[in-house]
């Protein structure tokens, strides 16, 4: 039996005809925080279901904490803590409350509630909420306490669907911290996004997702030097296609976009030294990001 927390082989999943997960395969290892990343409409929720169990693959083999799914996911499903992407939270129940009527539906005693209730509700900043309604929170507030739920019933593996989409910075700052803090316990996280940012930042792994397809998977940084470098120059204000010729023998790779020029190196200091004398040049570098990767395996911009 395969010691990886969740199995993906092969899997795929139609609606009405139309292939929204096609031929997906990956593995989660346990204590990894592992995001699966793509625009929307990529197909990450209906994958999130299918490990829940929630929704049924139409081909492939899929497991989870070693359970065959969707065949057991009943046994699965007690070791893992739900996030979705939409909160389901009782509105006008107070903070407590939700989380008492999310102990109860996990078969858990008043007692048992009780003694996690206080490590929950500091975990997710709410002490101070506790007999506050769902309807007064924030939406930041709203996520965490969404959170602190999937936790009652200590699960081994949470999965997680955008959990900061809609937050704003300082929101999402704040989970990120929360969900490193559960990484730092040893808890296994699937975690869908569509920042590229929030992968970069929280993912040990990763699996890119376009269209229902994985067009690339690994660790971040690992992605980004093998498919861009380590650096980019964006050149504006000067011919792009003169430029590109003369920049080409430097660079890994360039791209015309616009009256802009793309120049992905492992050298800048090499690029900068061609471009020495040229006036009304406008040159911005920075560090290769998982949006580089992006934009060059599917040759368009990621959409909200
Ligand atoms: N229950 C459903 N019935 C019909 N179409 C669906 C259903 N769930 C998702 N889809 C379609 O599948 C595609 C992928 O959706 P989804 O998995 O929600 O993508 P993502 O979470 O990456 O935005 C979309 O085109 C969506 O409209
Ligand atoms: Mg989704």
């Amino acid at each position: 039996m395969s010691t990886a927390t969740i199995t993906f082989t092969g899997v795929r999943k139609s609606y009405g005809g139309k292939l929204v997960v096609n031929g997906l395969s990956f593995r989660v290892q346990p204590g990894e925080c592992f995001g699966l990343l793509g625009p929307n409409g990529a197909g990450k929720s209906t994958t999130a279901r299918m490990v829940l169990g929630m929704a049924q693959p139409d081909a492939g083999a899929i497991t989870v904490l070693g359970e065959p799914v969707p065949l057991r996911a009943r046994l699965a499903r007690a070791r893992i803590g739900v996030v979705p992407q939409f909160d389901n939270l009782e509105p006008g129940f107070t903070v407590r409350e939700n989380l008492q009527v999310f102990g109860r539906y996990f078969g858990m005693s008043a007692s048992e509630i009780e003694a996690v209730i206080p490590s929950l509700l500091e975990f997710s900043h709410l002490e101070n909420k506790a007999h506050a309604r769902v309807t007064e929170l924030s939406g930041g507030m709203k996520r965490r306490l969404t959170i602190a739920r999937a936790l009652i019933n200590d699960p081994q593996l949470l999965v997680m669907d955008e959990p900061s989409t809609g937050l704003d910075p300082h929101a999402r700052h704040l989970i990120w911290e929360r969900l490193r803090s559960l990484l730092a316990r040893g808890k296994t996280i699937l975690l869908t996004t569509h920042f590229m940012e929030e992968a970069e930042r929280l993912c040990d792994r990763l699996c890119v997702i376009d269209e229902g397809r994985s067009i690339a998977q690994g660790a971040p940084h690992a992605l980004i030097e093998e498919q861009i470098g380590s650096h980019v120059l964006e050149i504006y204000g000067g011919n792009s296609h003169e430029l590109r010729v003369l920049l080409g023998p430097y660079a890994q790779r360039t791209e015309v976009s616009g009256e802009s020029l793309f120049c992905y190196t492992a050298d800048p200091e090499q690029v900068r030294v061609q471009l020495q004398g040229r006036v009304g040049l406008r040159i911005l570098q920075r560090p290769a990001n998982l949006e580089d990767v992006f934009l060059r395996l599917t040759g368009r911009e990621m959409k909200d």
